[in-house]
């Protein structure tokens, strides 16, 4: 046995903490390390109380009640976690924005002969912290609430925090962690913890439980081999749709996130009809290349009216730049930031999915795989099929799967 440890998580709403915890929950228990995590969230609207605990003002410091409440859930999760780590336990991670230093001296002083590892996560990306935040206004608890009126409530649910919020500074073994670049800021380790190594990797790599990568259906540009544009699905497009619609019936997507293009929200819209809950979310990072001067002309116009540009293209095809336009070399940052933005807005569940495009798609394989530049723009991306993807310490699985046949091959999703 390595030993016992506690996990506290810090940081304000919508920081990714809850996704963190998750990612080291679930990796240290592919380790084989009995892990668990203890929600304050999770608990708070489990319990059945009088009070309204997804007001604003149930979190506001200056409500006696609503403080009473949250100290009391944190000493319940607390009181498991006691239970647990003396019991067969060896990881407990304390979920909850544990924002003041006295609250984080109780938890400290809860666990006087274990070590402990505090874990502040911050996310200093404006944009995907909106989105983050558009995605928590969707979430069940605010349903009563239109969407406007959530994020209202959710924004001030921020600021009673943030006129609370104490940074880590004098905890022994503290960890500064950006969770949208899944970087390490700063780490000051005073004791010798144990699983702190493994920790470390943990927080920096990336664990893919399930990706399910499809391309868009078929489109009326598509048909004539044109180009860009943002053309419509093709009432063979939509029966690709209704399929994957069907194929995933049985597996759990939260989110689907696409382009802004209408070929993907189109193919998107039925698999989320099928879903409860699911919503999309467009990212512009996951747009299809953009081809300049050539966007909606066919590869034969092209090479008709622009020799140019196939001959160049041609011999280079991934660094090559459309006049006007964008080239896969180009469009490498902004995918990789829409991944990001993925990992982040996903909460760690093990189920995502992408509705993108042929080039678009290319890109997003490939920051996967190990595959030489000139490969790239040639990866295989049918319509009729799409690419799960699965990636872990102890596997990296690329699998093509035809859509219409039943899903659940593998079993585990
Ligand atoms: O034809 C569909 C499409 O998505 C175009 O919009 C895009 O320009 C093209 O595929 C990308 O593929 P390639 O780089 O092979 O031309």
């Amino acid at each position: 046995m390595k030993g016992k440890l506690v996990i506290v998580m810090v940081g304000l709403p919508a920081r990714g903490k809850s996704t963190m915890a998750r990612k080291l929950g679930r990796a240290l228990e592919l380790d084989g390390v009995r892990v668990r995590i203890f929600n304050n969230g999770e608990l708070r609207r489990k319990l059945d109380t009088n009070e309204n605990t997804t007001s604003s003002e149930f979190f506001s410091p200056a409500n006696t009640r609503g403080q009473e409440l949250r100290e009391q859930i944190s000493r319940i999760n607390i009181e498991e976690a006691q239970c647990f780590l003396q019991n067969s336990g060896e990881v407990a991670i304390i979920d909850a924005s544990n924002v003041t230093r006295e609250r984080r001296r109780r938890i400290d002083a809860a666990f006087p002969d274990l070590p402990l590892c505090f874990v502040e996560c911050l996310n200093a990306d404006e944009e995907a912290l909106e989105a983050n935040l558009e995605r928590k206004a969707g979430l069940k608890e605010f349903r009563h609430l239109t969407r406007e009126t959530a994020l209202e409530s959710f924004l001030k649910r921020i600021a009673y925090y943030e006129s609370i919020y104490e940074p880590l500074d004098v905890e022994a073994n503290r960890i500064l962690v950006d969770s949208f670049e899944s970087c390490i800021l700063l780490e000051q380790i005073t004791d010798v913890l144990p699983y702190y190594d493994r920790i470390r990797d943990i927080i920096t790599t990336r664990v893919v439980r399930n990706l399910f990568l499809v391309r868009h259906g078929e489109t009326l540009y598509n048909l004539e081999d044109r180009i860009g544009g943002d053309s419509n699905l093709t009432d063979k497009g939509r029966d690709q749709a209704n399929a994957l619609a069907e194929h995933f019936a049985t597996v759990r997507i939260p989110i689907i996130f696409t382009s802004n293009y209408t070929r993907t929200l189109q193919t998107a819209k039925p698999i989320a009809e099928r879903q409860d809950p699911c919503s999309i979310i467009a990212l512009p990072e996951f747009n299809e290349i953009h081809a300049g001067i050539c966007e909606g002309m066919t590869y034969q116009e092209i090479r008709q009216r622009m020799p140019y540009v196939a001959k160049a293209r041609g011999p280079n095809k991934y660094r090559y730049v459309y006049p006007e336009g964008e080239g896969y070399t180009t469009m490498e940052d902004r995918v990789h930031r829409g991944l990001k933005k993925v990992f982040f807005l996903n909460n760690y569940d093990e189920n995502i999915m992408i509705v993108g495009h042929r080039a678009v798609n290319r890109m997003i394989i490939s920051s996967f795989l190990s595959r030489q530049e000139e490969e790239i723009p040639y990866i295989y991306m049918p319509q009729d099929r799409y690419y799960h993807i699965q990636i872990d310490p102890h596997k990296r699985i690329f699998e093509l799967v035809p859509y219409k046949s039943t899903p659940g091959v593998g079993g585990g999703w």
